[in-house]
């Protein structure tokens, strides 16, 4: 029988497998991004030729005893948090992120922090000569640091590399867009050689037991195969986020195999390099300015940790004849469309002929249903100019009648708010039955709301 080989495209962005080119990927939406792929027939083909020969798996009960990995820690709490603890021995880790976002920064503090740990750990970069890691070294702080580096492209060579090295411990490669294996036709970068390469390295980690870290760009341009075509052949996915134009970055769990996916690491560039914010909540609130309409505090939670930030909202008359603006910057847009729906039909507020801009102060981006809450606070104190009380905090999820609902963990929000100082949240109202929210925290009032509409003075009304 004629083997044959058949061909798939493969989207750049988002990893989508498609039987037919296309101009357009139907999955992401995203232009010119499917790139033809040869599909291997010798997995399939000769798997199935030797099916006979299989030997019998070992089988276990679901009841057997457990034993946790055993973890290294970085020696970056943040990072460790993210992780689920440490880095695990042969799991592969993915950072993703914009280029310029600080994943080489953050890794290479990593990676000495490690090595000055006394574990044996090689930071392989195909982006940079050895020097300028040096130099960047230099800057963080870091150059007493017994981490061995290498300027390489040749996942060959680097494979090579670490059978020659059999107590190395930590691998990390900046970037896995970079890499390159000459059996693979086409260039770096292209879906084909970055899952290649991806996997050559993943097998060397799961057959010599180091963990291993692989950088990957996101890329909005599409010039270059980004990670979401790599997350299914990795353990975690973690993704470094932030606006450049701010000093606060993210670090966000996607997938993990080890630990939980919602746990966030917060990050402040400088220029001595990444330092971690064990207390994001003082930083988000640092530069808030009180006694000013249209602001209001959102105590959200980030994973296992309570955060507080500011929410801003600024109408001003719409201009033109168009429809109004509703820009969003760290919220979706189409939640604060359907919240100002509720507002205007519910609560009788005018907002329709105004401009809406909404922000999330810092640079966070929250993807809670309990900030509704505290969005429509803003946009009523934007609406009729009046502040919202300086030491109160807000959080509850609205519903499309305007009803306030219940959002998780209210005693970890108070008790965060009552930790920074303030004394009033304006909270859901606790239903009657099954409620077990405790006391609120010493000195800290609770306002709770059924309806939004008692947000909203008889006297507000956006002109
Ligand atoms: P980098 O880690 O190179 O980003 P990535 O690897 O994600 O592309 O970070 C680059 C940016 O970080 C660059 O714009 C300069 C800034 N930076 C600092 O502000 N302070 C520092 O100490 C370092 C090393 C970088
Ligand atoms: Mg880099």
């Amino acid at each position: 029988m004629a083997k044959k080989t058949s061909r798939q495209y493969v989207c750049r962005a988002c990893g989508a497998v498609h039987a037919k080119w296309a101009g357009q990927c139907d999955a992401c939406q995203e232009w010119n991004t499917l790139e033809e792929m040869a599909v291997e027939p010798l997995a399939a083909s000769s798997a199935s030729s030797r099916a006979g020969k299989g030997r019998r798996v070992q089988l276990h009960g679901l009841g057997g005893k457990v034993e946790l990995p055993p973890r290294t820690g970085t020696g970056i709490a943040e990072l460790d948090r993210v992780l689920g603890g440490g880095l695990v021995p042969a799991s592969v880790v993915l950072v993703g992120g914009d280029p310029g976002i600080g994943k080489s920064t953050l890794l290479l503090q990593a990676a000495s922090r490690l090595a000055g740990k006394g574990e044996r750990v090689l930071y392989i970069s195909g982006e940079e000569a050895v020097d300028q890691i040096r130099l960047r070294a230099i800057r963080l702080g870091v150059v007493e640091s017994s981490l061995d580096l290498a300027a390489s492209i040749n996942v060959a060579d680097i494979v090579a590399t670490l059978e020659a090295e059999p107590d190395v411990k930590v691998v990390v490669i900046d970037s896995i867009q970079t890499m390159w294996l000459e059996t693979v036709d086409s260039a770096p970068g292209t879906v084909s050689q970055v899952r290649a390469c991806a996997f050559e390295l993943i097998r060397a980690a799961k057959r010599r037991g180091f963990s291993l870290i692989l950088v990957g760009h996101v890329t909005k341009e599409g010039a270059l195969a980004g990670p979401r075509v790599l997350e299914h052949m990795v353990d975690a996915v973690m993704y470094f986020e932030g606006d450049r134009g701010h000093q606060f970055r993210i670090l966000r769990a996607a997938k993990n195999r080890y630990g939980a996916t919602d746990e966030i690491g917060v990050f402040a560039m400088t220029d001595r390099g990444l330092e971690e914010v064990s207390n994001p909540s003082a930083l988000f609130l640092a530069e808030r300015r009180g006694n000013i309409a249209g602001s209001a505090v959102f105590a959200g939670l980030e994973g296992s940790r309570p955060v507080l930030l500011e929410v801003q909202a600024l109408l001003s008359p719409k201009g033109g004849d168009g429809a109004p603006r509703r820009a969003v910057v760290g919220w979706d847009s189409g939640r604060l469309a359907m919240l100002l729906a509720v507002l205007e039909t519910r609560c009788g507020l005018k907002l329709s002929g105004m401009d809406v801009y909404l922000n999330v102060a810092g640079g966070l981006r929250v993807v809670e249903p309990a900030a509704d809450l505290a969005v429509a606070a803003a946009l009523v104190s934007a609406a009729s100019g009046v502040p919202t009380s300086p030491g109160a905090v807000y959080f509850g999820e609205v519903g499309l009648s305007g009803e306030v609902r219940q959002v998780p963990q209210a005693d970890a929000r108070l008790k965060e708010a009552a930790k920074l100082g303030f004394t009033q949240a304006v909270l859901p109202r606790r239903i009657a039955r099954g409620s077990a929210r405790s006391r609120p925290p010493e000195g800290m009032s609770l306002l709770e709301l059924g309806h939004i509409s008692d947000l909203v003075g008889p006297d507000v009304e956006a002109e």
